[in-house]
């Protein structure tokens, strides 16, 4: 496997870095997840966007632009012959050898890292529904920073897997939030529903598109709070990230919930179309790269 660090494309092997890191010391660091289908970077432009905001939320600004970015990830699917994968960046404010300071250096030069990981084909048509549960969130304030910093929401997933569960979903006083690593939304009377952007919850991209493909298509959205006691009476419970797409809930606290989900079964339409229309359009895109260089 061929990773990026720090300017160079290496093998994952040779890959090293400071364990005076401050990503490594202080979990000092932000990351991104973008889906990449046939090789195009869906919703390219909205991850970068988020990334420069955690990046800007943490003071720490790096001299590569998002078109740079987007390179990296270009040149690690061709290096590595992928063509579905996930792309992974990392951002971390770097090394000072020997020391460990609370506060930040200034002139650090950041560590950024990047792979990408192969994604079965079959994981494309997957829709394998999913068993949650709910759990107390006990994060910190400013979730909508995408934060390496990620123990106490990998703590909660252990705890959820040890029960062989799929998800927790993070509650905050008596208020559904998100999972540990996706977002949240239910169906109630036809009505889309999900928990309304805020400092304690990640923004997903997946939950934009989702919420942009139901307007689209003129299926009432609701950004509002949910109780669990709401959630409990939902008609249909899904998960949202850009790993696990949209992901049908089959089981909410050892509770089943309805099999039949006919707004999940048309989301699950649009969302496929919508990732097609971006291949298309990136192929389209890249067409007329071409010509322009031959002329
Ligand atoms: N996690 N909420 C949390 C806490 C997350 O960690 C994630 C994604 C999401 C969904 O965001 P998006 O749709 O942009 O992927 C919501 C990534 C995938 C991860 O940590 O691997």
């Amino acid at each position: 496997m061929i990773v990026y660090l720090n300017g160079e494309f290496v093998d994952a092997r040779q890959a090293s870095l400071s364990p005076f890191d401050r990503g490594f010391l202080f979990g000092d660091g932000v990351y991104e997840v973008t889906a990449v289908y046939q090789g195009c970077l869906y919703e390219w432009q909205a991850h970068a966007k988020r990334l420069f905001l955690s990046l800007q939320r943490i003071h720490l600004s790096i001299d590569l632009s998002a078109s740079q970015l987007y390179d990296i990830g270009v040149q690690l699917l061709k290096q590595n012959e992928l063509e579905h994968a996930t792309f992974y960046l990392q951002i971390s404010r770097g090394a000072v050898i020997g020391r460990r300071d609370h506060f930040f250096t200034p002139g650090l030069a950041p560590t950024v890292f990047a792979y990408v990981n192969a994604w079965p084909e079959a994981m494309l048509t997957e829709r394998t529904s999913v068993c949650v549960q709910t759990i107390e969130d006990q994060r910190w304030q400013r979730g909508e920073i995408k934060s390496v910093n990620l123990l106490a929401n990998t703590q909660a997933r252990q705890t959820i897997h040890a029960q062989g569960l799929d998800e927790g979903l993070f509650v905050r006083d008596g208020l559904v939030v998100e999972g540990t690593s996706s977002n949240l939304f239910l169906v109630k009377d036809g009505v889309l529903v999900t928990p309304p952007e805020r400092q304690y919850m990640l923004t997903g991209i997946t939950r934009q598109v989702l919420l942009r493909l139901a307007q689209e298509h003129q299926l009432p959205t609701s950004e509002r709070e949910i109780t669990t006691n709401e959630l409990a009476e939902a008609d249909e419970i899904w998960i949202t990230s850009t790993v696990r797409e949209l992901r049908l809930v089959r089981e909410l606290n050892g509770k089943a919930m309805p099999s039949h989900a006919p707004v999940y079964e048309q989301m699950r339409d649009w969302f496929n179309a919508d990732k097609l229309r971006a291949i298309n359009e990136m192929k389209l895109a890249n067409e007329a790269n071409l010509s322009d260089d031959r002329t």
